[in-house]
């Protein structure tokens, strides 16, 4: 009662004094242009601070003819003039509202840039909708693989590492703004939209399907994914999982879904809980892509995938997805322990020990090109994922397991993953828990193998 009075008198005191139409926010100057990683300083944007995208997007794979709305919920972190979203031009915006007014808007390059009628005050929650339409095409990254809206014969495969979320949907596409996600896809019936989460609602009507996909934990828009096909769909609950699966008819996956808990069981013993609502996978049929991506709760495969690639995208979820590196050159958090997670399953499948995967990696001769990338920064984006970025971060892992010995090491492993749950951190964060976890100072090592090129002794 007493803070109510507090409340009412300050509300009496301030509001009817300055009418909210007249009232110029003080200092309020544009959001920046980029979040400034190093790798790719133009991705993401300043000023803002995504909470939820609610994607509604209709999708025909006849023409290849994306329609959007975005509805984006975000807090102000600075006072605002205008604000920047992430949206390649190629895509068209025909209309932009803050909060439901009209919003000025213009489109360069990747920037999309919003002025909103009125400034907004540090602090405030806002919602922009955007609706936009083209046909998107996918993007070429440093490395010169594709990424992105990637179409397939039937469909898109849709796998957004690091840069192709802009392919197809406006956002802060920085891996440091998380945010919640609902996508409502609606495609062809003879088709089957996938996405991240929950599969929450299944309507049809006119020959057309719309799917409605929850995905209620935090996550970097990298990890999103609306993969579309003539797959068949399985929602099932296995054990204490529930496991949505898509797969190409192209395809053979037999036990596709049945595959996922004794790994998920597996790791939740070493790391610690899974993370997320649901789990599952989609085995599209994309032979052009080559490469899987751990999107987030259920990754995408470009074909059937074997132990240690499903091995590896699952343990993503806790290392990349729950726990996600503050830049691009952090990346080895990701693969480093993806792969070393990958070592781990095969050791326990019975078909390679980590020590004998570990020597394998290691009898690269010292004056191989490989012992040149250290592990903390492999030298720039066209080498994000360079073999040094999954092997020689699986090997200092290793190295650190050898030095505080097992008990202390899978310690360490469930504290990154407890204490960062659904959050962010970076090379030196990692060092310094796993210094605390141990009680000791693990300074050489990490040297060594993080931060000196050549090849560390052991
Ligand atoms: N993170 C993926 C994996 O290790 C690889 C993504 C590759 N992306 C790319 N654009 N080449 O499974
Ligand atoms: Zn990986």
């Amino acid at each position: 009662m007493k803070r109510l009075l507090a409340l009412t008198a300050a509300a009496f005191i301030t509001l009817p004094l300055t009418p909210a139409a007249a009232s110029p926010v003080h200092g309020a100057r544009p959001g920046a242009p980029g979040a400034g990683d190093p790798y790719f300083p133009e991705q993401g944007n300043g000023g803002y601070d995504a909470a939820h995208y609610d994607l509604t997007l209709d999708y025909d794979p006849a023409t290849g003819r994306l329609q959007g709305l975005a509805r984006i919920t975000a807090r102000a972190t600075q006072a605002l003039s205008r604000f920047n979203l992430d949206l390649v031009d190629t895509l068209t915006v025909r209309s932009v509202t803050v909060d439901g007014r009209a919003a000025a808007h213009a489109q360069s390059g990747s920037e999309l840039v919003v002025t909103p009628a009125r400034a907004l005050p540090r602090g405030r929650a806002f919602t922009t909708a955007i609706r936009y339409d083209g046909e998107p095409v996918h993007v070429v990254d440093p490395d010169g693989s594709m990424d992105g809206w990637i179409k397939t014969s039937d469909g898109v495969y849709n796998a957004n590492e690091p840069q192709g979320a802009k392919s197809w949907f406006p956002g802060n596409h920085h891996m440091t703004d998380k945010a919640t996600h609902r996508f409502t896809v609606t495609v062809p019936s003879t088709r089957v939209a996938v996405a991240n989460g929950d599969l929450v609602r299944r309507t049809s009507r006119a020959g057309r399907t719309t799917y409605v996909w929850n995905s209620c934990e935090p996550m970097a828009n990298y990890l999103a994914t609306v993969t579309i096909g003539a797959f068949s769909l399985t929602d099932t609950r296995i054990g204490r999982y529930r496991v949505t699966t898509a797969v190409d008819p192209q395809q053979s996956a037999p036990g596709f879904a049945e595959r996922h808990p004794p790994v998920l069981d597996y790791f939740s013993g070493l790391f610690g809980p899974y993370p997320y609502s649901s789990t599952g996978g989609i085995v599209d049929h994309a032979p052009e892509v080559g490469y899987a991506l751990e999107t987030q709760t259920r990754p995408v495969y470009p074909g059937a995938p074997g132990e240690s690639l499903l091995a590896h995208e699952l343990a993503h979820q806790w290392f990349g997805n729950s726990v996600t590196p503050t830049s691009w050159r952090d990346i080895w958090l990701n693969e480093g322990f993806a792969t070393y997670a990958e070592w781990l399953w095969s050791d326990k499948l019975g078909t390679r020990t980590v020590q004998e995967s570990f020597d394998e990696a290691y009898a690269r001769p010292a004056d191989d090109d490989f012992w040149q990338t250290p592990t903390a920064d492999p030298g720039g984006p066209q080498n994000l994922f360079h073999a040094p970025v999954y092997d020689r971060g699986a090997m200092t892992l290793h190295a650190l397991r050898g030095t505080v010995g097992d008990r202390t090491f899978f310690a360490i492993l469930r504290a990154w993953a407890r204490e960062h749950r659904y959050g962010n951190a970076d090379t030196a964060a990692f060092a310094s828990l796993a210094e605390r976890v141990a009680g000791r100072r693990l300074g050489a090592l990490f040297d060594a193998w993080l931060h000196q090129p050549g090849k560390p002794s052991l």
